[in-house]
């Protein structure tokens, strides 16, 4: 079945210069991360981030779009920043402003496609070519933030049901699982498509080999054939879930 992506999403964004003085980059503490790369095809670059990152590693214009937010919001941006950055550079685009669309969607360079994280000690973004990779998504979610009062808005029906049987720990990590499969997937779709997507629109399928899979309840803005194709994994570390979903070239809307 065709499917018409909305003419927005097939115009290239414009790039936007870095306006920061030259000489003033600073060590980022990102790093490349191989653990989460396994997440996604090996065409992606994964990079995540432990550490709180200076905001010295925010170009001009990110500063300046982000800085009448309290503290917190923009620590939890510059962390971001500081991963989608270093992903950028192994791309060969060094220094680019990566800045907010007005979903808060990020405006990646044409031509390349991403996805970020932040949350609770922990952060990551993935980006790759857009020739090898139609759409990202990566989310990350503390386990225990995730409770019981949630689970009614986040969890279908079926979901709820398949929590109730297991011990509390073991059913608030698949209730994190899920929430992240969601929400990864949401920010995957969400470039291609500009629409909404409810947590009731769609259930989560958990499997044992670390895959998942996504399954609409409703017709979603995407064919169910392309939620079907798309390669959606999980991890626990810790205190963290992450999900990363990407939409293979493979299968085009
Ligand atoms: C957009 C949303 C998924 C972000 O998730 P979150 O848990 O709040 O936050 P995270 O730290 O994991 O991710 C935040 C990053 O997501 C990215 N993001 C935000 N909105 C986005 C969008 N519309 N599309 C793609 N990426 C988006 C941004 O990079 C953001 O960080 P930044 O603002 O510092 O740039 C969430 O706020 C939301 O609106 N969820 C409701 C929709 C949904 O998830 N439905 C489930 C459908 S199955």
């Amino acid at each position: 079945m065709p499917y018409d992506v909305p003419n927005i999403m097939q115009t290239p964004s414009t790039p936007v210069a870095d306006n920061r003085p030259a000489g003033s980059h600073c060590a980022n503490p990102a790093q490349l991360s191989p653990q989460l790369g396994e997440l996604f095809p090996a065409d992606v670059i994964a990079i995540e981030l432990l550490t709180e990152a200076p905001r010295s590693v925010l170009t001009e214009l990110e500063l300046n779009s982000i800085s009448h937010c309290a503290n917190k919001r923009i620590d939890d941006f510059t962390r971001g920043r500081a991963c989608a950055r270093l992903g950028l550079e192994h791309l060969g685009i060094p220094a680019f402003s990566l800045l907010s669309g007005e979903k808060r969607e990020p405006v990646w360079p044409p031509g390349i496609v991403g996805s970020i994280t932040h949350t609770t000690g922990f952060a990551a973004a993935v980006v790759a070519r857009s020739a090898d990779v139609k759409g990202l998504g990566i989310d990350c979610e503390v386990i225990e933030s995730v409770g019981q009062d949630l689970w009614e808005r986040i969890c279908t029906p079926r979901e709820l049901a398949q929590l109730s049987p297991l011990p509390e720990a073991r059913a608030q990590e698949r209730a994190a699982l899920i929430f992240a499969a969601k929400e990864a997937f949401y920010k995957c779709q969400f470039p291609l498509t500009r629409e909404w997507v409810g947590f009731e629109d769609v259930s989560i399928e958990l499997q044992d080999n670390g895959k998942l899979r996504i399954v609409p309840e409703v017709s979603l803005p995407v064919p169910a054939e392309w939620v079907g194709a798309l390669r959606s994994c999980y991890q626990s570390r810790g205190r963290w879930v992450i999900t990363g979903v990407t939409a293979l070239n493979s299968f085009r809307l």
